[in-house]
């Protein structure tokens, strides 16, 4: 995608389109009020007529007749002033870029209000925009013949009024480009079925983001997962004929000589989850090509993180394997030897996120960070609770909960807490093994989050069950495509980007 910045009157510059925001109620005003001038008070007659009033997401196209430099302009309601935040900003863009797409242009423009969140804004006004933009335009099409001659937008030019304003709308929009490409490389993994990303596809995708400078890379391969002792990953892995691989990835970007302790990040990476000898149900089986959406959205932040450089610490682990039924599968009933010298019961196969992640997060605590987080499409029952809103956390520290839950909140991520109490221990104990790794009906998520956290020791450790964020199956959100959705990318960039600013 090619973003320009372009000082000058709005009514005077050249181009098919021009998206402009719009608030409710507020008449013609400023920018508004010039152009309709220039329209000869067309959008007055629109607005009085009541067909569009600015409500939050309407949208109007309006053609200029040759009045104005754009030929249309595209209005989107920003809804009221008073209640305009970053994120209203993201989806209003993203409605009216999914209402330009099918005028089926190439090149767009946006007109970029920098004092929209007040003074100073011109930054996260247009990193905002450029992220809407961009996020709603993501479409999975690399597997469709004939589509890759479609018309679509390849350029963007961010209209300001101010010239004095380009260097922080540059910044902003720069930034926000390589957070949007980030996010859709995440729902790309996600998208791509398993017989394309295999654990030696996200391998090497991981050795793909690990070319920066601030990166190493290592790879353990399935008799390393054996040998190191990670049995519980192992069992998980010995169905498939496909290789595991134990990813991980070490990035270095506190300053040189400052010995600091990492953040880590692990995600759930099932390339494809059958169940195992638990088998799953034949209907929607499909789905669970995005068993991988932790370890793709670590993959996401990783390649986000080395353009941006923070000035911090990062381990990323992903346990990257199938979960296959053969003859070689692993038996319900069957007691494996976790790398943390635990015993874990198995008694059904499809709860397999938590015994590759078992591992990993063991793994994870030798590096001894200063925080953990996990992401995996853990549980059918956050689903049930929680739907495509909001991400389950759960935590063995509020201060690190709470830091996340406001990362979230300030990227438009939600994450809702639920409680990891040891009342509700007893539902993971087993009769033969320290572990089960079910936990009966009742509290499904929560009995999944409290059999992660007796592999945390004491770290600082948060767990987000993305099942029902990572996937949206309508295309009613404005910037979330039907599909791979790529929550958790954001939300995670907010986090990392306040812990090196060393925000309390
Ligand atoms: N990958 C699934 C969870 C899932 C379900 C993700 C729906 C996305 C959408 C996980 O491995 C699983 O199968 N969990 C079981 C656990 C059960 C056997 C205790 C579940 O939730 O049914
Ligand atoms: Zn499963
Ligand atoms: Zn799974």
């Amino acid at each position: 995608m090619e973003i320009h910045v372009q000082s000058g009157r709005l009514t005077e510059i050249e181009g098919a389109v021009c998206l402009v925001g719009y608030y409710e109620g507020e008449g013609a005003k400023g920018t508004i009020a010039a152009i309709d001038r220039a329209l000869g008070g067309k959008i007055k007659i629109i607005v009085s007529a009541e067909t569009f009033k600015g409500a939050f997401l309407q949208t109007l196209l309006i053609r200029s007749e040759g009045k104005i430099g754009f030929e249309r302009l595209q209005l989107v309601g920003l809804g009221k002033r008073a209640e305009i935040t970053e994120d209203r900003l993201r989806k209003s863009v993203g409605q009216g870029v999914t209402a330009i797409q099918k005028l089926g242009l190439t090149s767009i423009a946006i007109h970029c209000d920098t004092k929209t969140l007040g003074k100073d804004t011109a930054t996260t006004v247009s990193q905002a925009l450029i992220e809407g933009f961009m996020l709603s335009l993501y479409e999975c099409d690399q597997l469709k013949t004939g589509k890759k001659e479609q018309k679509k937008i390849k350029t963007c030019t961010l209209v300001i009024e101010d010239e004095k304003d380009t260097a922080s709308v540059d910044a902003g929009s720069q930034r926000g480009k390589i957070i949007a490409e980030g996010v859709c490389l995440a729902r790309e993994l996600c998208s791509l079925p398993s017989n394309i990303v295999t654990p030696s596809y996200l391998a090497n995708e991981a050795a793909r983001i690990a070319e920066s400078d601030q990166i190493s890379i290592e790879v353990l391969e399935r008799d390393e997962i054996k040998s190191l002792g990670m049995g519980a990953l192992y069992a998980v892995a010995q169905g498939s004929d496909e290789p595991p691989k134990f990813i991980v990835l070490n990035y270095q970007g506190a300053p040189q000589g400052k010995k600091k302790r990492p953040i880590a990040l692990i995600g759930k990476s099932v390339t494809f989850d059958t169940g195992g000898i638990s088998l799953k149900p034949s209907e929607n089986m499909e789905q669970m090509k995005y068993d991988m959406s932790g370890g793709a959205i670590v993959l996401g932040v990783m390649s986000i993180i080395a353009q941006l450089k923070l000035p911090i610490n990062i381990i990323a682990v992903l346990p990257a394997t199938d979960n296959m039924p053969s003859g070689k599968a692993v038996h319900p009933g069957d007691v494996v030897t976790a790398l943390s010298g635990k015993t874990i019961e198995i008694i059904n196969t499809d709860a397999e996120g938590r015994l590759c992640l078992a591992d990993a997060l063991t793994y994870a605590t030798h590096f001894k960070p200063t925080a953990m987080i996990n992401l995996a499409t853990l549980t059918g029952a956050c689903v049930v609770a929680l739907g495509q809103h909001a991400m389950g956390m759960m935590s063995n520290n509020p201060r690190l909960s709470s830091k996340v839950q406001a990362a979230g909140l300030a990227v438009g991520e939600r994450t809702w807490e639920l409680p990891l109490w040891d009342d509700y221990f007893n539902q993971i104990e087993s009769d033969v093994a320290d572990l089960k790794n079910v936990g009966g009906r009742g509290a499904g998520s929560i009995t999944a989050g409290l059999f992660l956290k007796q592999f945390v020791g004491e770290i600082p450790w948060v767990h987000l069950d993305i099942a029902g964020t990572s996937w949206y199956n309508d295309a009613r959100h404005p910037y979330v495509p039907k599909g791979a959705s790529g929550v958790g990318v954001r939300l995670l960039v907010q986090f990392l980007t306040n812990e090196s600013n060393g925000k309390k």
